[in-house]
């Protein structure tokens, strides 16, 4: 009996010499077969148990349990430690040089037209109006006969137009936003902006463009004056260029409105001298306005000897340009990402 219990120990012996001596994961598999399956010389060793009885039997099988525990310890051991050597060296490849430089990811930037509509935005929702949208393809009704330009009237073309079919046309400003606001508002007090694009068949030069942007402005109440769109104006032109630039009010005219007003900004490239840009006037102009003409609230269901309001239309690119000192409008437009990605957000 003492023989086979020696011979079970022997076994033992070599099965953790084997595993001990082995040093990567593909050879671990193998001595895993060969000496701890059903068919290792060590398993084979059970058959003799039917031999024994009694004491013997006991201490045969408590020694073969005991090996075969030894073994798989030593097993458990050798595969942790292979495991973590291959996990050291993983780590060790994988190491980050944080000293080294990283790869660059071109951002690119936001068009300045979208910064300063946002800006825009944002002063006058600061003063409590409301934004609204309008279409950009348009009726003729609405882009010109409800802002008090019947057919044949000379100041269609003051604004010519992209038109689709006979009554149809892309907006030539956004003052139709007024009449569909209006609309909406049944009677009731207003105010309003709309911002949008505009289309016309004005000659492309620095300060033109055939396709542009306005924002809309549009308030409506009881006992508005002229001194009111003033002073918005003014708050406006403050806020988006500070004190020092020059603002000129102008006179004008507009079939919608009455009276009527230009607002114009001295030139960003010669401070007021004059030059090509701003055609020898030394000045910009960026916007339209003036008090809402009676027809105009008539049509849009408002008693003009009870409501009466102001509207105003400012370019969105000539206040940009104005304001970052962009000398062509069409730079906004050619998509030339060495110009864009000079403007970032504050
Ligand atoms: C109008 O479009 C009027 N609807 C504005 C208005 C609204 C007046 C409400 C009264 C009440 P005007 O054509 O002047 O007006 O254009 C207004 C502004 O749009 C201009 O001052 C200018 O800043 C911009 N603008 C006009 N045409 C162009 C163009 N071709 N390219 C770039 N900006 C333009």
């Amino acid at each position: 009996m003492n023989e086979y219990i020696q011979k079970v120990n022997e076994l033992k012996e070599q099965s953790n010499n084997e595993i001990n001596a082995v040093n990567d994961a593909a050879s671990l598999r193998s001595v895993q077969e060969k000496h701890l399956s059903k068919k290792s010389p060590l398993s084979g060793m059970m058959s003799l148990i039917k031999e024994l009885t009694g004491d013997e039997r006991i201490a045969f099988g408590q020694s073969m349990n005991d090996a075969r525990k030894a073994v798989s310890e030593c097993f458990a051991s050798k595969e942790k430690a292979i495991n973590d050597e291959i996990i050291k060296n993983k780590l060790e490849k994988e190491k980050i040089d944080i000293t080294l430089p990283s790869v660059s990811y071109k951002m690119g930037g936001i068009n300045p037209f979208y910064l300063i509509q946002d800006e825009m935005i944002d002063i006058f929702t600061s003063m409590g109006y409301q934004v609204v949208e309008g279409p950009d393809v348009e009726s003729d009704y609405f882009n010109f006969e409800r802002m008090n330009i019947p057919a044949n009237h000379p100041a269609r073309e003051m604004q010519d137009s992209f038109y689709i079919t006979n009554s149809v046309l892309l907006r030539t400003h956004t003052s139709p936003a007024q009449a569909h606001a209006m609309d909406a508002a049944k009677g009731q007090p207003l105010k309003i902006i709309c911002p949008g694009k505009c289309y016309r068949r004005d000659d492309d030069d620095a300060t033109h463009s055939h396709q542009f942007g306005q924002i809309e402005g549009l308030v409506i109440d009881k006992g508005i004056n002229l001194g009111n769109l003033k002073a918005t104006l003014e708050l406006f032109l403050r806020k988006m260029f500070g004190e020092k630039r020059e603002v000129r009010f102008r006179s004008s005219y507009f079939p919608f409105t009455e009276p009527s007003v230009e607002v114009d900004i001295s030139c960003m490239e010669c401070h007021g001298k004059g030059c090509p840009i701003c055609k020898g006037t030394g000045y910009i102009e960026i916007l339209g306005a003036g008090m809402v003409h009676p027809h105009v609230l008539e049509m849009s269901g408002y008693d003009p000897k009870e409501y009466n309001g102001f509207a105003f239309g400012i370019g969105i690119e000539r206040v940009a340009m104005l304001r970052y000192g962009i000398d062509d409008i069409r730079k906004f437009y050619q998509g030339d990402v060495r110009f864009i990605e000079q403007f970032t957000r504050k």
